[in-house]
């Protein structure tokens, strides 16, 4: 029994992690293509490590809800039990989580336009803006995928054959409006999985979901694990 989990910026929303869409997201107060493209970085490093460097500090003040620890114990109990993250703020692997395929990198991770050295810096505020490559000197860049960038092929091969193989996709706290990830759970279907959904609100993926419920995430995933040990006993 494959389980995998499918996760967006709604599950980090009770930590207090602003999402990206919605009435309080950060794209409405903020522009995408001023601060998550690559011209935006290439046209202004300063600024765009400005927003960076604000989001790592409230990341880093955050904690890890009820929600991430769920998705720890499923890990735990049922052996064949993987996640899928869009989210950059890594509290799926400061709560426990280890099997974590992350499709739009980490905020913690640095690399240099220039040499291409990739590094985590978890240091907040960052000590100088735009940071410095150790080794060469260039310019470093968030470890994040922006607008217009390819997914690391190595993270999306990995997300498309768990999706594939999975025999329950649980989809938690995402738009379902940014691909490829969003394809994720058509994939998932299309292969035969149960595929249920924990979100406040519809979205285009509650079409094909078999089971939704509609609340946050963490009471939401709650009755998610209770339904799967209940239907599959405690091994998954
Ligand atoms: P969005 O901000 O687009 O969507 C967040 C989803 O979480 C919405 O569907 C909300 O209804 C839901 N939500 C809000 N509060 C919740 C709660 N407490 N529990 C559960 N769900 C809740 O975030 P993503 O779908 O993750 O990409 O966005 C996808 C990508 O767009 C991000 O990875 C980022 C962004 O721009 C890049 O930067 C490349
Ligand atoms: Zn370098």
């Amino acid at each position: 029994m494959r389980i995998v989990a499918f996760t967006g910026a709604g599950i980090s929303a009770e930590s207090g992690i602003p999402t990206f869409r919605g009435k309080d997201g950060l794209w409405k107060k903020f522009k995408v293509e001023e601060l998550a493209t690559p011209e935006a970085f290439f046209r202004n490093p300063k600024l765009v490590w400005e927003w960076y460097d604000w989001r790592r500090q409230l990341i880093a003040k955050a904690e890890p809800n009820e929600a991430h620890k769920i998705l720890v114990k499923m890990e735990e109990e049922f052996p064949d039990f993987f996640l899928i993250t869009q989210n950059v703020d890594g509290l799926h692997q400061r709560a426990g989580s280890k099997k974590v395929v992350e499709l739009h990198g980490n905020i913690w991770k640095v690399r240099c336009v220039d040499c291409g050295q990739e590094s985590y810096d978890y240091r907040t505020p960052l000590p100088e803006i735009p940071p410095r490559c150790e080794k060469c000197g260039g310019l470093l860049r968030p470890g994040v995928v922006w607008f217009g960038e390819m997914l690391p092929l190595d993270a999306l091969e990995e997300a498309y054959r768990l999706s594939r193989e999975a025999d329950i996709f649980i989809v938690i706290g995402t738009s379902g409006v940014v691909y490829p990830a969003a394809e994720l759970p058509y994939v998932a279907k299309e292969h035969g999985a149960q595929v249920m959904e924990v979100n406040p609100e519809k979205t285009p993926i509650s079409r094909i979901a078999d089971i939704i419920y509609e609340e946050k995430a963490s009471t939401g995933l709650k009755k998610v694990y209770e339904y799967i040990k209940e239907k599959y006993g405690s091994k998954g």
